[in-house]
């Protein structure tokens, strides 16, 4: 691949490379090399070396630890992010034991006056590059591992959430499969994953790998913020992107043991728009109550955005309605409800509210003591 064969260079747009033409593996099946570029290390040293190559224009400065691309007048840092994540560290310092500080990167970017290629072998051998503003590095990767970052993945408070995706995926159906065991046969799995831009497939995957054990009774969207005939209701947190649309929704996965489990759909339902309409032939006021199904896109607004006290601080909290909704949906009056991810206890205040018994754990003590004395507080001053 020479200068003339590429596209002008500009910020912020991806541009996909098939270098299967520049590199040879010997004779490793494709699907080898790509599991050996899975691991950051690799990736990121393998990527580096590769930018002299692909752009014959870079002056590549080995030792320093830039680039110079000349054609920016800009000195270029070769970065690359993997499938599981952004990793803006050298890739001599990606590693579990190397961190690198947010306010060292944001010093260094600036001293060195530096921008950054970020890479990635998307779908091996084609790579996807793109160059990024070293002003607006950390600033558009909210999601990067960069040492301990409030801007790194969510920052939780004893609880690192930057696990390699298969070892995550792993975790998660172990820890459903003890879920699994201790449930009964008619019991109900609600899970609820995030949607994010920056790792967009992370939901899908957990709900795939929970495939192994689970049926996938239903899949419902909480959506957080609607847009609906001229009118915007809820809460969403805003992003700053050129890219991204913001994301408003979030998976809430409902998993049984056998697909097969009775729900009281009408617990939940909402009221007929046109009921007059549904009320004639057979059916009266008294045999067709006004109620149906609100089906599998559930809004329910997002409380913790204007709540921080209810929040204790935790990132990713979700509102007590949405619990209560599951709990309803189950169609029973009372139960146990079992939430292996506490934080703020927002299970067990809807399970409260509700006269369900509830069980909960969390690896953060302060999360437990904020549940505690949430649910100390009883229901006078939750529903307040
Ligand atoms: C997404 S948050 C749950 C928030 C909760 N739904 C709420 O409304 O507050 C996930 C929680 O799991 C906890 N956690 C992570 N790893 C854990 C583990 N191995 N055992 C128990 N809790 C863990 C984290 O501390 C965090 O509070």
């Amino acid at each position: 691949m020479d200068r003339s064969t590429l596209p002008e260079i500009n910020y912020d747009e991806v541009y996909l490379f098939d270098i299967s033409s520049k590199v040879s593996f010997w004779d490793l099946p494709k699907e080898v090399v790509y599991e050996l570029f899975r691991d950051g290390r690799t990736a990121s040293r393998f990527l580096e070396l590769k930018i002299p190559d692909l752009f014959r224009d870079f002056e590549y400065v080995d030792g320093s630890g830039y680039d110079w691309l000349k054609e920016l007048v800009k000195k270029v840092e070769g970065k690359c992010y993997t499938k599981g994540g952004c990793n803006f560290a050298p890739s001599k310092m990606v590693g579990s034991s190397r961190k690198v500080k947010p306010d060292e990167v944001q010093k260094h970017i600036e001293e060195n006056d530096l921008d950054y290629i970020l890479m990635d072998i998307r779908e091996f051998p084609v790579i996807r590059m793109r160059f990024v503003k070293g002003s607006e590095l950390i600033k558009d990767h909210p999601n990067c591992k960069i040492g301990k970052s409030k801007k790194m993945s969510k920052k939780y408070g004893r609880y690192s959430d930057n696990k390699p995706r298969q070892e995550y995926l792993s975790w998660l159906v172990d820890i459903f499969r003890e879920a699994k065991r201790v449930l009964e046969d008619d019991g109900h799995l609600f899970v609820n994953m995030g949607y994010s831009n920056i790792d967009p497939w992370v939901g899908m995957e957990v709900g795939l790998a929970l495939r192994e054990d689970w049926i996938l009774q239903n899949h419902i969207n909480w959506v957080k913020s609607i847009h609906v005939n001229g009118k915007t209701s809820g809460h969403f947190k805003p992003i700053n992107s050129k890219r991204f649309v913001c994301p408003t929704w979030e998976h809430l996965f409902h998993f049984t043991k056998d697909g097969n489990v009775e729900i009281d759909r009408l617990s939940i339902g909402v009221k007929y728009e046109y009921y007059e309409a549904n009320i004639r032939g057979n059916n009266t006021a008294e045999t067709k109550p006004n109620l149906r199904d609100k089906g599998n896109c559930w809004f329910v607004p997002d409380e913790t955005i204007n709540s921080k006290e209810l929040r204790g601080k935790h990132p990713a909290t979700f509102p007590v309605k949405l619990v209560e909704d599951c709990l309803k949906m189950t169609g029973r009056d009372l139960g146990v409800v079992l939430d292996p991810f506490m934080g703020t206890g927002t299970t067990a205040v809807a399970a409260q509210i509700m006269g369900w018994d509830y069980i909960g754990y969390d690896i953060d003590q302060d999360y437990v003591d904020f549940a505690t004395s949430r649910l100390n507080r009883g229901l006078t001053s939750i529903l307040t």
